[in-house]
């Protein structure tokens, strides 16, 4: 078996409906897996594609006048769209309406019947001539269908049946002897709970549904759904087509599903394959719910998150750091546009993009005049690295290893979180090696080199450690540094850049609130107050202050301390920002201090010193700089 290779698939969504948030999920965390391990150099295949059979799609394609082919045909298009629009990097896309996948589910069947694990029976049960489906025992209120609430009927429909029961042991011998086969843990006990309790023969066909894959030598009966579903991971890498494809592929590596699929992928998925004698998937992982107002996000219930006005609005990178960094992988949570925005603004905004333009207009203060080729950064004339750059590098691979780990465990959003200690180890280097000090003077020019290139390694680390999440950013770092690729998981010191820094932000402050309440709030009140003179403004004495450090006013909601340096010393002030900002979200930040305020005690603490920030709607957002002015810079 390929030992580098790492196999993963996405469930095959339903063409009755177009695709939402939910669908949106577990793609883009298959596509981030998918891109770290290809990353390391893993032989990756990723899969996903379109469920087309059953009655679901029947019924939709007959509400709509449609054959269910032509149903499928239009919706497969907004799923295939939809993916090219979120950097979605699968390997095959598969339709269950694919010819190849026919004839492999039919020769599925054909061998577990051929085991002696499919036999003839009859399916008894209450039965909706006017829906022409089964209910269950579930379903069915008073004897009414749940649907049209016609009276149904007990009815006995001729079906094959796989014999579930006989592998409750076997299935129970090998979640024991592969804890990791179901994930995460809870999820096992509750399968496991499950398969004790008893299983039985499952039906695999159906007769009163047409649109389905024919039984070889009965097309009177329709294969289920789901056996025909399951088998797409099969034969997405070729089985019955391309033996070599397949058999270098299979086992998968990971069934990525969400929770309520579990079961099938958990249970009748591995009973299939022991009776077909193929060897089991490594791990099937269920992801929580994305859920709104506390309840499942669903067609069925009409209450999605539609992609299209999402894309708009945050573009795709923001969508996808979104969902993979919010909740860890395997949770329920409740989505809002305002949490998007929140992280959006705090993490993208803040802490990457701001890091990323500061270091833009460095290399761009740096740079050779216009006209000449692109600035080359080499370790040629530049000075050693000291202790400062040392450290970064440690905390880089020590952040790194944290990522690996993290994704190696189907953890992104611990992965995410170990990438933001990195993208703020550099945000504070650039603020203790203070390199626009250094510009402009040749004496200063080898240390400011050594201070350039770490700088750009250490974004290209980041463009790297990013790459899974956002994707379009990490290429617009990687275009700006142009940097070589080679050991890309080695913090080097000595490698060249063609710097061709950019202008553009990365990623531009959004607002929180809906477009309604902007123009409430927006709304200047008339300005009363008296005119003063140029010499009594020039009193207040305002200066470019950077901040060192920050945390909150413990026992305050509203408080934050900031170490501000000044220039010519560093300062403690306190400001009542901490409902608007992370503290680590500020470290690094450039911003106006009042120098000659007198100093004032605030709950118990000292500040010396006030910032200027504008209160919009109650929310302050502090005052910043265009440019990059040296602490201690008089601002009038
Ligand atoms: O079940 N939160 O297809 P489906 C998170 N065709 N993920 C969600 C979600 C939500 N609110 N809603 C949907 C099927 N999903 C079958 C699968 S596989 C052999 C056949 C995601 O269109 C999640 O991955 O109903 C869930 O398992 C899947 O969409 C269900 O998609
Ligand atoms: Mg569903």
């Amino acid at each position: 078996m390929n030992k580098d290779k790492f196999y993963i698939t996405t469930p095959i969504y339903y063409v009755n409906d177009n695709p939402h948030l939910g669908h949106i999920y577990t793609t883009v965390v298959a596509d981030a897996i998918a891109r770290h391990m290809r990353s390391r150099g893993r032989d990756v295949f990723f899969l996903t594609g379109t469920d087309e059979h059953g009655q679901k799609v029947e019924k939709a394609a007959a509400k709509q006048g449609i054959s269910p082919k032509e149903l499928a045909d239009r919706v497969v298009h907004n799923y295939l769209d939809l993916w090219t629009r979120m950097g979605i990097q699968y390997s095959q896309f598969i339709r269950t309406t694919d010819a190849v996948h026919e004839r492999g589910v039919q020769r599925l069947f054909d061998i577990v019947r051929s085991k002696g694990d499919i036999y003839a029976g009859e399916y008894e049960g209450w039965y909706c001539t006017s829906c022409e489906k089964f209910v269950t025992e579930r379903e069915i209120q008073d004897r009414r269908c749940p649907d049209c609430f016609k009276e149904t009927e007990i009815l006995k429909e001729r079906c094959y049946y796989f014999r579930l029961s006989k592998y409750q042991v076997p299935l129970l011998d090998y979640y024991r002897a592969n804890p990791g086969f179901i994930r995460p843990e809870s999820r096992y006990n509750e399968v496991t709970e499950f398969v004790r309790g008893g299983l039985r023969d499952l039906s695999v066909t159906r007769s009163s549904v047409r649109w389905g894959i024919p039984v070889p030598d009965d097309p009177e009966q329709v294969i289920y759904v789901w056996f025909d579903a399951l088998t797409n991971y099969l034969t997405g890498i070729g089985y019955g087509t391309d033996e070599e494809s397949f058999l270098r592929r299979w086992p998968a590596t990971l069934h990525l599903v969400g929770k309520d699929i579990l079961r099938f992928h958990a249970v009748y998925w591995p009973a299939f394959l022991m009776s077909a004698g193929l060897p089991l998937p490594q791990t099937v992982f269920a992801h929580g719910w994305w859920l709104q107002d506390d309840r499942k996000m669903s067609k069925s219930l009409g209450n999605v998150f539609n992609p299209g006005p999402l894309i708009d609005r945050f573009g795709p990178d923001p969508l996808r750091y979104f969902l993979l960094r919010e909740v860890p992988l395997g949770l329920d949570s409740n989505f809002s546009e305002e949490a998007v925005v929140d992280r959006y603004n705090y993490d993208l905004a803040n802490d990457l993009g701001n890091l990323n333009s500061r270091i833009q207009r460095l290399f761009a203060r740096a740079l050779p005049p216009a006209g000449e080729p692109a600035l080359v950064l080499s370790s040629a004339g530049a000075a050693e690295a000291g202790a400062e750059e040392q450290a970064v590098s440690a905390n880089y691979y020590r952040c790194s290893k944290d990522a690996i780990r993290a994704f190696e465990e189907y953890a992104p959003s611990r992965a995410m979180v170990a990438d933001w200690e990195f993208v703020n180890v550099l945000n504070r280097y650039v603020a203790v090696s203070e390199p626009w000090t250094l510009l402009d003077d040749p004496v200063k020019r080898p240390r400011l080199l050594r201070v350039l290139l770490t700088c750009a390694e250490g974004l290209r680390a980041i463009a790297l450690l990013v790459a899974p999440a956002l994707p379009g950013a990490a290429q617009s770092i990687a275009d700006a540094i142009g940097a070589p690729q080679e050991d890309p998981w080695e913090f080097r010191p000595d490698r060249e850049f063609r710097i061709r820094p950019s202008h553009a932000a990365l990623f531009p402050r959004i607002e929180n609130h809906k477009p309604k309440e902007v123009k409430k709030v927006e709304e200047p009140k008339k300005v009363e107050t008296e005119p003063i003179s140029i010499e009594e403004f020039q009193r207040v004495e305002l200066r470019v202050a950077q901040v060192v450090s920050a945390e909150r006013v413990e026992g305050t909601k509203k408080l934050m301390k900031l170490v501000v340096d000044i220039g010519t010393e560093k300062r403690q002030i306190v400001a009542g920002i901490a409902e608007a900002y992370e503290p680590q979200a500020l470290v690094g930040k450039k911003i106006i201090v009042v120098v000659n305020l007198r100093p004032a005690m605030l709950r118990g603490v000292e500040s010396r010193g006030m910032l200027l920030a504008a209160t919009v709607g109650g929310s302050p957002t502090i005052a910043t700089f265009e440019g990059d002015p040296p602490p201690g810079a008089l601002v009038k």
